[in-house]
């Protein structure tokens, strides 16, 4: 397989008035070339604080653990070892952009309420292309008009104030894509949007991640999303990996607990008269971690002595399908 992205045990602290807090620990994934892992788990389960520590955007308070590994093959087939460039200066720059876009959760991040949507396209463009300022126009305009904005040559005039959610959204898309990454990072993009627009939206990106052959990791909270543009899923639980796998086979295999629940957490229009069986209970905060597994405060299923006393390892199931649950561990198999 062609890696385009390799995360190997990153582990992410934060320093807090409560004490140090470890919201991200030992997480580990890989993104091939031209394909799309998406990134699912509850909120607060660390999601965007691993794509951040990725993008070397965490605030002073955060601490990257120095055995990660995040190493990246840039377009000219050149290692970037992420972990060992400074958080500032000209290397991290021309990688976020230019070889990893961005779309961020929070909906008005990306754009200056003060600048036009033109201007802050054309910037970014001439960032990381080597082009005048009327070609980095036109550039602007045609990735307008692919992101399915009509107009587009009015439109790059305005102000992000005067778009619709919807239409910012895309418009956020193609600032992202105006560079031409080889990797894009979706945090959540679609979740404040109407589901019609959600829908068009997804849509619009696994047909440009196509098209352009883009890697992407696409962050949400929702299965049914993932199950619509993800080859590959790694689901996530308060810092950690919990399972990860062929996107097809861990939606049909699903082998971690939690993963079972969300899954029968997805609202289905034939199972209409059925009630919703969200998964039980909250997540615990990171300082409230317990001992051994992560989900034992949750789980109908815990081995006593086992699940509650020692976190598990990551055991394999089928190619490339694999969970940390003890269930699935000839261990707990004999335990339980
Ligand atoms: N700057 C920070 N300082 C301290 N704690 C933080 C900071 N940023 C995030 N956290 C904590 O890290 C944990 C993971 O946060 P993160 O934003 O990655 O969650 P998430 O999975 O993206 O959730 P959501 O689906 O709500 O976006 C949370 O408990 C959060 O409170
Ligand atoms: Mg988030």
């Amino acid at each position: 397989m062609d890696t385009l992205l390799s995360v190997e045990n990153l582990s992410v602290s934060f320093k807090t008035d409560e004490g140090v807090i470890t919201p991200v620990q030992g997480v580990s994934f890989t993104v091939a070339r031209g394909k799309t892992l998406g990134l699912v788990g509850e909120s607060g389960s660390g999601k965007s604080v691993s794509t951040k520590a990725l993008m070397r955007l965490l605030p002073g308070s955060a601490t990257i653990a120095p055995e990660a590994k995040m190493h990246y093959l840039d377009k000219h087939d050149k290692l970037i070892e992420i972990e060992k460039l400074k958080g500032k200066g000209a290397p991290i720059r021309a990688l976020r952009g230019g070889e990893i876009g961005m779309i961020f959760q929070e909906p008005m991040a990306s754009f200056s309420p003060v600048y036009t949507i033109g201007n802050q396209m054309i910037e970014a463009i001439r960032l990381h292309k080597k082009l005048g300022k009327r070609e980095a126009r036109a550039h602007a305009i045609e990735m307008l008009d692919k992101v399915g904005i009509s107009n587009p040559q009015a439109r790059v005039d305005q102000y992000p104030h005067e778009m619709s959610g919807g239409m910012r959204q895309r418009a956020m898309i193609a600032l992202a894509l105006s560079a031409g990454p080889a990797l894009l990072i979706a945090d959540e993009p679609t979740t404040a949007l109407d589901v019609t627009i959600q829908a068009q939206v997804l849509e619009l990106m696994s047909d440009l991640q196509k098209d352009l052959g883009m890697g992407m990791i696409f962050i949400t909270h929702d299965l049914g999303v993932i199950a619509q543009i993800a080859d590959e899923v790694a689901v996530m639980y308060l810092g950690t990996i919990v399972e990860r796998g062929p996107t097809r086979d861990v939606i049909h295999n699903p082998a971690h607990p939690y993963t079972v629940g969300l899954l029968e957490a997805i609202p289905s229009l034939d199972r209409l008269d059925e009630r919703l069986k969200p998964v039980p209970g909250d997540i615990p905060s990171p300082n409230e971690r317990p001992q051994g597994c992560p989900f034992q405060t949750r789980c109908q299923h815990v081995v006593d002595g086992l699940c509650n006393q020692t976190a598990p390892l990551e055991t394999p199931l089928a190619a490339g399908h694999s969970v940390r649950c003890w269930l699935h561990d000839e261990k707990g198999k004999s335990a339980a």
